[in-house]
């Protein structure tokens, strides 16, 4: 695997690469690989003769400056990782070759995804993923970028900023990894301790079992079991539990004509903890 630090470096090699009509996959990350994100590595090498992926802890993006110190960064293992997993490239860049005139905030209007769920929790969190995967995309110029429905919003935003580049790559939607006990994988388990981990079990459980009852008894029943549920445990608050159509727009019905999905934002301890599960 080759590692890559400096933009124009990077670009070189591409160029040369895209010269012999070899395709490319990209798989924007933030580092603290786990499993969840080397199913997108697999999916893109599958799919694409050249698989680059990058690690860039992107400080536009994080709205809680705690939550941006306590990342967890760890390079060295991430790039062991990858080259376990037959990635090609890694690209590595520090934020001044990202950000050379400093971390500047770009606004980008994406309509009523900015002022629903993540958006509405974590203001700015989509002008600053939009930002840094625009830059991220003008810099590697992918024949494909591989995403997680764990961040289902993330991938809408994508989707959104793709058309307003008027971009031709093409955005892949990938499954959700969990772990044995049905927690979604996620870079911020590493923070947990052992009883919060522990806890942190009863979100997926407790999303299944709330999909059970919105499917049987109504949105309403599920939204109170959540919180309920939720209430139980001290350690945990809960952010929000919402049940969308898949584009995110509020429903109260469930029709089974129309697909549905749950989403969830919840702390345990410190650590937020996102999660989501389709109803039909
Ligand atoms: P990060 O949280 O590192 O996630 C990188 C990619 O891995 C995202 O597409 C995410 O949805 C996917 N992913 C995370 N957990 C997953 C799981 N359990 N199963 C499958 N895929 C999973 O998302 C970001 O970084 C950043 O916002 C980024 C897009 C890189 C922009 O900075």
């Amino acid at each position: 695997m080759l590692i890559f630090t400096k933009i124009a470096d990077l670009k070189a090699f591409l160029s040369e690469i895209k010269a012999k009509n070899q395709t490319v996959g990209f798989v924007p990350t933030m580092g603290a690989l786990h499993n969840g994100h080397i199913s997108l590595i697999s999916i893109s090498k599958s799919a694409c003769n050249i698989t680059v992926c990058s690690i860039f802890v992107n400080p536009t993006q994080f709205n809680d400056k705690a939550d941006l110190k306590r990342y967890p960064r760890m390079p060295e293992k991430d790039a062991a990782f990858l080259e376990n997993a037959g990635c090609d490239i890694l690209f590595l860049p520090s934020v001044e070759e990202i950000y050379p005139t400093g971390p500047v905030i770009e606004t980008y209007d994406f309509g009523y995804l900015n002022s629903v769920l993540e958006g509405k929790y974590r203001p700015g969190h989509f002008n600053g993923v939009a930002q840094v995967v625009k830059r991220l995309f003008e810099i590697v110029e992918p024949d494909k970028a591989f995403f997680g429905s764990k961040d289902y919003q993330q991938v809408m935003i994508i989707k959104a900023l793709i058309k307003q580049m008027q971009s031709l790559i093409e955005i892949v939607n990938c499954p959700i990894l969990r772990e044995a006990d049905g927690l979604a994988m996620s870079s911020r388990n590493a923070l947990l301790n052992e009883e919060e981990r522990h806890i942190a079990a009863l979100v997926p459980k407790i999303m299944r079992e709330a999909k059970h009852i919105a499917l049987s008894n109504g949105i309403k029943r599920a939204k109170d079991f959540v919180a309920a549920e939720i209430l139980k445990v001290p350690v945990m608050k809960l952010e929000y539990f919402e049940i969308c159509t898949a584009d995110l727009k509020e429903i109260e019905k469930i029709d089974p004509s129309i697909k549905a999905v749950a989403l969830i934002a919840v702390f345990v301890g410190k650590i937020r903890l996102i999660d989501n599960l389709e109803l039909n």
